[in-house]
């Protein structure tokens, strides 16, 4: 695998959800991959959940870690192709990702969608250019427009707690205070829509998805009628897509609070479980009695984006 970005790179499903829970119940058993190993994990925003569990991926596979935060620990960089470098930004991509390649075998990157410049987004300029001039497998740890190892984590969860062959899988749009990247809704409907669930997402009007992550998947308007008989319930915010109409891309189009998780939206649902990728607002996406409750599958789902990371970087490593 030379980059890891969308649910094709890891091939059969099945296989991956196989080779994940092996290495779930035998964390330490690939050490001699990662000996004398470096993966350079590149964060240009904040984290908790990937920062760790990617350090802690490899670390179970013998390889040494190295975080670099963009801007703090290093210069800020410029990301523009042709632009006169009389800014704050000191150093160009151009040099600093062939610079990071050098000092590693594998990087990962996270570098959110900037919610101005749909075309920058959407084409993946960043990471691209990681991908392009590092020279090494490149992991999206979130970019512009997918979050795979969050993906891949919660349909490891889904795939430990699912009661039928084919569960329903509902996604739903929930209200924020501050406009959110589209890359975890994204992954997630990409992901469900390669999966063998019925999927469906829950959606106000002018929230639509890129269509290119969304075959196969339900669009309903009506969170009610979509939640009724689920037995997976994923919360998720997200600012617009711009699909429908480009101007209002990366805009908060509602923050209808009747849109927020609570017990009457469980209470349609076959028992279903919660779920969300983390961080969470409280009381914005979801009620405090559904996180807290024992359907919550909140911290199992956070725990798995260890062993998501894990088996992207092992198979990685068999191919260097
Ligand atoms: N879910 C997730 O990616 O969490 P962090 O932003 O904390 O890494």
């Amino acid at each position: 695998m030379k980059s890891f970005f969308n649910a094709e790179d890891i091939g059969d499903l099945g296989k991956a959800l196989k080779e994940a829970l092996e290495v779930k119940a035998n964390p330490f058993g690939y050490q001699h991959l990662g000996k004398n190993r470096t993966i350079m994990i590149v964060f240009f925003n904040s984290s908790l959940r990937t920062r760790l569990s990617t350090q802690k991926a490899a670390l179970n596979l013998g390889m040494s870690p190295i975080v670099l935060n963009i801007g703090q620990d290093s210069w800020k960089l410029e990301t523009e192709l042709g632009v006169v470098m009389d800014s704050d930004k000191s150093e160009h991509l151009r040099e600093a990702i062939p610079v990071i390649g050098s000092y590693c075998d594998i990087i990962g990157v996270r570098s959110f969608a900037g919610l101005t410049d749909r075309e920058f987004d959407y084409n993946e300029t960043i990471l691209k250019q990681f991908i392009e001039y590092s020279g090494k497998p490149v992991i999206s740890l979130e970019s512009a427009t997918v979050h795979p190892c969050q993906a891949f984590a919660d349909l490891i969860t889904i795939e430990e707690h699912r009661k039928s062959a084919r569960p329903k899988v509902v996604m739903t749009w929930a209200p924020h205070p501050k406009a959110l990247p589209q890359a975890v809704p994204n992954s997630f409907a990409q992901w469900m829509c390669a999966a063998d669930v019925d999927f469906v997402i829950a959606q106000p009007e002018g929230y639509e998805l890129d269509p290119k992550f969304t075959k196969g998947a339900k669009i309903e308007y009506d969170q009610m009628k979509a939640l009724e008989g689920a037995d997976f319930v994923y919360a998720k915010n997200w600012s617009c897509p711009g699909v429908t109409d480009p101007s209002k891309y990366g805009q908060i189009l509602s923050k209808d609070m009747g849109w927020t998780v609570d017990a009457r939206h469980m209470a349609v649902t076959n028992d279903a479980y919660f779920m969300h990728c983390l961080p969470v607002r409280r009381n914005m996406i979801v009620s405090d009695e559904v996180i807290d409750s024992p359907r919550s599958l909140v911290i199992p789902e956070a725990a798995n984006r260890v062993v998501s990371a894990q088996v992207v970087i092992k198979r990685m490593l068999e191919e260097l």
